[in-house]
């Protein structure tokens, strides 16, 4: 059965990336969250997608040259014109403690591709551990050296490559470095591709669906994971797909 992920939280309709769109993630009936983490200046995991604070908050500058306290004076709302209040940028401490005791897969995206936050692996593995998420993360990474190294650090979580290019024989590359899941484009997953893919045992997990159209074509194909911005919208068309199979 395909799963149904929020894409940076509830994002299509919440501040991406923030508690409040992790909550309504939940509401929505997702069976789990993706998330992008980076360090502060003082080398502290925060949940923001982009280097820069400048689009997503009312600061402007990069993550790696803000200090926590200073970083957590911003609003990640802000776009929203105080439509829900002040909504700053989370600790990823903060979203441990929000998940730990619910039933929610993570996929923990490292966002080393600009910078590459010497150390970050190291930092999110002892928060998965104190935070007993062993079984309930898979790691991320457009920095492919990033997840051989987490993988070294921690062999026993699941990790998975992320890619927006079209790969040729993603399954075997994969495979060669013994990453069991592959996060692609979703519009890279021909029907070739993910028989290449599914070869090698694989578990794809792709972003980022958000049309109803785009989500059965994936769910036909037997994708295991679909990462979009509308939660509500992916667990309506699984809905509408199992009672079709049961009548
Ligand atoms: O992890 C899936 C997706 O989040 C990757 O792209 O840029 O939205 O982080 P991006
Ligand atoms: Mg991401």
């Amino acid at each position: 059965m395909t799963k149904n992920f929020a894409h940076r939280g509830y994002s299509g309709r919440y501040p991406e990336n923030t508690m409040l769109a992790f909550r309504k993630a939940v509401e929505a009936g997702a069976d789990g969250i993706e998330l992008d983490v980076q360090l502060t200046k003082d080398g502290v995991p925060v949940i923001i997608h982009d280097e820069l604070v400048d689009r997503t908050t009312d600061g402007k500058g990069l993550v790696k040259d803000i200090p926590l306290t200073q970083l957590r004076q911003l609003d990640a709302s802000y776009i929203y014109a105080g439509q829900y209040g002040v909504n700053p940028i989370p600790t990823f401490r903060e979203y441990c403690e929000f998940v730990q005791d619910l039933p929610i897969i993570t996929n923990i995206e490292l966002k080393t591709g600009v910078f590459e936050y010497p150390g970050i692996e190291e930092k999110i593995w002892d928060m998965i551990r104190e935070f007993r998420l062993e079984d309930k993360v898979i790691l991320s990474s457009f920095n492919h050296f990033t997840i051989l190294r987490m993988q070294k650090i921690a062999p026993q979580l699941k990790y998975g490559f992320l890619t927006e290019a079209w790969i040729i024989d993603a399954g075997k590359y994969c495979h060669t470095h013994g990453v069991p899941c592959y996060h692609p484009n979703f519009r890279s997953l021909t029907h070739e591709a993910v028989r290449e893919l599914k070869q090698y045992g694989l578990e794809i997990n792709t972003y980022t669906v958000n049309t109803e159209e785009d989500a059965r074509d994936l769910i036909e194909k037997g994708v295991d994971i679909l990462i979009g911005n509308y939660p509500e919208m992916v667990r309506s068309v699984l809905a509408a797909g199992s009672d079709h199979s049961a009548s």
